[in-house]
């Protein structure tokens, strides 16, 4: 019988060393040592023996009985163990595998823009200034020497907001809040922001963006006018682009111009966009009108700007404009639908 019985314990061994999940497992523990199992099959038969044999033979089943369950729980460790590193090896991660790249936004086309802009200004001493969109009809107009029966006045072009408030339709204003908060020369500012004008199509939007350029100093005249828009052209455009001031009219402004870039996008040979002329309008600029300055001695008796005696230039330019040229956008609609396969084109 102990020969038998050890011989169970060979088998139970054998069986668990061959067991690949922890179900065979359970399954050879019901089959050794459970209540039907082979193990009390045979101390079943302790009872027939003799008294002489049965202390050892119960000594030798306990033995194996404990044997069999070491091995059973060393199994059970063995598979949970291997299971665990199955799982691990499962989530781990690849290092050979490409990296996702994060997704970085860019800056928007107009940013890029408007940054250049004020970038090639304020090497030329221009310092940026801001004012508000929601703006008096005196700074927006009358100040600027637009009265009343203007045209730029109508109600096709202006967002009217209330008791004398309008939508700024142009940046021109900062140039009067400049002047009054500096009370007197040198000014030298670039005003950039949104503006509003009742038109919408391919070219114009309800809300676009402009840069304001103001420089009063003394003995200013045309010439330092054409020099620094010059200088802005070719920064702006390429060294070897020229610019061309035709004559023109602003009521804040005399003389004015407007300001035409050679046309860079065909080498001023003619083109579709410059309709073939080798010339593309960017900007309006001229002289400051002594009008301006009477508006605002008479606004603010603390200011010392003589119109007899006090010179100075403006200019103002379209940011989209610039940008549709510089970047070839079609339609100027395309900078504020915010499609995200447009904006990421636009670089950092
Ligand atoms: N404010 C003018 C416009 O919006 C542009 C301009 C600015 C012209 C300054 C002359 C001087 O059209």
């Amino acid at each position: 019988m102990i020969e038998q019985i050890q011989a169970l314990q060979q088998e139970a061994e054998d069986a668990l060393a061959g067991a690949k999940a922890i179900q065979d497992v359970e399954a050879l523990r019901v089959r050794f040592l459970g209540k039907k199992g082979a193990l009390t099959g045979l101390l079943r038969g302790l009872g027939s023996l003799s008294v002489e044999e049965r202390p050892q033979v119960g000594q030798a089943a306990n033995e194996v009985k404990q044997a069999i369950e070491a091995r059973i729980a060393d199994a059970f460790d063995r598979l949970k163990k291997q299971a665990q590193q199955e799982q691990r090896s499962k989530r781990s991660v690849d290092v050979s595998l490409p990296g996702s790249p994060p997704l970085v936004g860019s800056l928007h086309p107009l940013t890029l823009v408007r940054q250049e802009i004020l970038d090639i200004f304020g090497r030329m001493g221009f310092r940026v200034e801001v004012g508000p969109e929601v703006e008096t009809e005196f700074f927006n107009f009358e100040a600027l020497g637009i009265p009343k029966d203007h045209p730029a006045r109508d109600m096709q072009d202006t967002f009217y907001v209330g008791e004398q408030m309008v939508l700024r339709t142009h940046t021109s204003p900062v140039q009067i809040r400049a002047v009054l908060e500096r009370r007197k020369p040198p000014v030298r500012i670039v005003a950039p922001g949104a503006v509003y004008r009742r038109d919408s199509d391919v070219s114009h939007s309800p809300m676009f963006h402009q840069v304001e350029g103001l420089m009063i100093e003394e003995g200013v005249h045309f010439g330092h006018l054409k020099g620094i828009l010059d200088t802005f052209a070719r920064e702006m455009f390429g060294e070897k682009n020229t610019t061309r001031f035709r004559p023109s009219y602003f009521p804040f402004t005399e003389p004015s111009a407007e300001v035409d870039v050679s046309c860079f996008l065909c080498d001023a040979k003619g083109c579709r966009v410059c309709k073939d002329t080798g010339w593309i309008e960017i900007l309006g600029c001229g002289m400051v009108d002594p009008v301006v300055f009477e508006e605002v001695a008479n606004y603010d008796e603390r200011t010392e700007y003589d119109p007899t005696s006090v010179t100075g230039f403006a200019f103002g330019m379209g940011i989209e404009r610039i940008a549709m040229l510089k970047y070839r956008i079609p339609d100027i609609r395309l900078f504020f639908d915010n499609d995200i396969n447009f904006l990421k084109q636009f670089g950092s």
